[in-house]
């Protein structure tokens, strides 16, 4: 049976199956509306006491029929809108039961808003008759804005039918057809079955997918449905919402199965993405190396594969392709098989990638340079805090990092020692197994960095539970063992109760530049304990001292002077140390050899 839509409850399932009637009504694509459809439009509207709407194609088929208020309008699968400006090719009757002809201002609204074709009201005496018919149309347009010509109230059987549909083909053409529209950010409906601080994490990630959250709908239960996550009544419901916010897409705040995401697609005839779907399209947008994309579309494939079974769902069912049963078995098997000859090619892929990253990592850790990554949730400010600390510096370019991608930095600290500065993707909570290895992926670098500056958002009251999250996964990572340095930003906005449950942070506005000058040099600090920077006096007759210096430093400057050639190396300690055991042999650090330079604790010369 057809569905009925809208406000249904309490209406007997006979008089819904007599409702259903109206979809086989046929009308023809040059009359505006039949005698009879107005008649029984008027009729069941007297007998439910409540408006009753249908909905016409340009061609004269029943689209949907709707029970319920005015403005309640709903266009479930109608995204025929081909710009801004074109007409949705639908238009709309629906009855004031007891009421005039009048179009009501809602009226108006959702001819402009949905871009009908017309909107036509019924006039309802209590006796179940058509008292009368109004329609309204766009008649052009004032800049962006609709402009609304209504006609006057006429007899019911007495309208002009056919001129209202020539009125209709003309106004088309008046609107130029500027073809595809411009892509524009997906208008999206927030659903969650809790009513919980996570809605506005949600929110969080569908702008940071581009999208525009136009409206929340929560339908707080225990569990998930099996079939709708929301429960059929509440679908139906959130179709209506979804029309009225005129969304292109609903956002789940769970990751929903094949059945639930195809059922309740099928309801709303609105895109349905799920939270696991939505932090995956995220990191595909953010994913810089070649690695982190390789792995984010290995989580996309798994992804891809666990909610094709059981459906004749096409790879392409976002994009609205929607396979059967039978031919649509036939193409899922095709999808599972392409799946998977891709999946073991990424595999492949990811594998010569992995290789290549563990020898450049063993280059990196023979050149000793410092590394520092900048870690925390998502939103707590990281990549501003990267751009002020980086602020003038030079990109990486040395070989060796060329592989690395912009976001990492060479820095150096006010007494000169130079370090490497990564920003990283932002954490999140619960986040998709599927996605842990992208996100690790991501991640490794920040895991092998000789510093962690976890930052944090305070003036977010969340700050405290997300800040427990970020430990967790720099655990699963493996990040645990290196010096950290806690980085409370956002002191501009700074929440009282955050800041007490940070009390050793550094506090920050990497917004306004506050609190800069104290974590530079907090990272020197940090970064000192680990490095020796010595200025090394080298006679010429002992230069394999030098060569020992060049290969366990990672930066060194050289100045040939008559005598002897002046080096100034930055060692980490370790190297230092063997620097000192080894060169002890070849030139005997003395204080007329060595100066150290940022080293407070020995300032005695060797
Ligand atoms: P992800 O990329 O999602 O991990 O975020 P992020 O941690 O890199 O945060 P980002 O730097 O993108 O900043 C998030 C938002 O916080 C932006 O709107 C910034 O303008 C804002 N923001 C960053 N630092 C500050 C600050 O010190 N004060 C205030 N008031 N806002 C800030």
């Amino acid at each position: 049976m057809e569905q009925i839509h809208g406000n249904t409850e309490g209406i007997r399932k006979t008089l819904l199956s007599e409702l259903a009637f109206f979809y086989d009504m046929e009308t023809e694509p040059d009359d505006f509306a039949s005698r009879d459809m107005v008649a029984l439009l008027a009729r069941y509207s007297a007998l439910l006491n409540r408006e009753v709407a249908v909905y016409l194609s340009r061609g004269g088929d029943v689209l949907d029929v709707v029970v319920g208020e005015s403005g309640q309008v709903t266009l479930p699968s109608l995204r025929l809108r081909r710009s801004e400006k074109r007409l949705s090719r639908v238009r709309v009757l629906h009855t004031h039961p007891g009421g005039t002809a009048r179009l009501s201002d809602v009226d108006l609204n959702a001819l402009c808003q949905l871009r009908l074709d017309a909107i036509c009201a019924i006039g309802v005496s209590p006796d179940g008759t058509a008292n009368g018919l109004s329609a309204a149309f766009i008649a052009g347009w004032t800049g962006e804005r609709p402009e609304v010509e209504q006609t006057p109230v006429f007899p019911p059987f007495r309208f002009p039918r056919r001129e209202w549909m020539e009125k209709i083909a003309q106004l088309d053409l008046l609107i130029p057809d500027t073809g595809e529209t411009a892509p524009q950010a997906e208008r999206a409906v927030l659903v969650s079955i809790r009513d919980d601080a996570s809605l506005k994490e949600l929110e969080a990630l569908a702008e940071s997918a581009g999208a525009l959250p136009v409206g929340v709908f929560v339908q707080k239960r225990p569990r998930p449905d099996g079939a709708t996550y929301i429960g059929s009544g509440k679908a139906a419901e959130l179709a209506l919402r979804a029309q009225a916010l005129d969304a292109t897409m609903i956002l789940c705040d769970d990751e929903l199965t094949g059945v639930q995401l195809h059922q309740l697609e099928e309801i709303t005839g609105v895109k349905v993405v799920d939270r696991t779907n939505l932090i995956l399209d995220i990191f595909a947008q953010r994913a810089r190396t070649r690695e982190g994309k390789l792995q984010v579309s290995l989580a996309q494939l798994k992804y891809q594969m666990t909610h094709l079974v059981g459906f004749g769902l096409s790879l392409s069912r976002l994009a609205g392709g929607i396979g059967t049963r039978g031919p649509g078995e036939t193409k899922l098997e095709m999808d599972r098989r392409l799946i998977r000859r891709r999946y073991t090619q990424l595999e492949r892929e990811l594998k010569e990638v992995k290789a290549q990253r563990g020898l450049q990592r063993k280059a990196r850790v023979r050149s000793q340079i410092r590394t520092a990554a900048l870690v925390g949730y998502t939103n707590a400010g990281k990549s501003t805090l990267f751009n002020r600390l980086t602020d003038g510096q030079a990109l990486v370019m040395d070989q060796l990092f060329a592989t690395l991608d912009a976001t990492t930095r060479r820095v150096e600290t006010e007494n000169g020692i130079p370090y490497l500065l990564t920003d990283t993707v932002g954490f999140i909570t619960n986040l998709p197994t599927d996605l842990i290895e992208a996100f690790q992926s991501t991640l490794e670098e920040a895991a092998m960095a000789d510093l962690l500056l976890i930052v944090t958002d305070a003036g977010n009251p969340e700050s405290p539970a997300q800040r427990r999250v970020v430990d967790e996964v720099l655990e699963k990572l493996g990040a645990t063992g290196q010096p950290r340095l806690e980085v409370l930003n956002k002191a501009d906005i700074a929440l009282p109760e955050v800041r007490a449950a940070f009390p050793d942070a550094c506090e920050v506005s990497a917004l306004n530049g506050e609190g800069l000058d104290g974590l530079s040099a907090a990272i020197q600090e940090k970064l000192r304990g680990e490095t020796v920077k010595a200025r090394l006096r080298i006679p010429y007759e002992r230069m394999k001292a030098a060569a020992l210096a060049h290969g366990l430093s990672q930066e060194a400057e050289e100045r040939y002077e008559d005598d002897c050639l002046y080096l100034t190396a930055v060692f980490s300690r370790e190297n230092w140390q063997r620097f000192c055991a080894e060169a002890e042999r070849i030139l005997p650090i003395d204080e007329d050899s060595c100066e150290l330079i940022n080293d407070e604790d020995q300032e005695k010369r060797c």
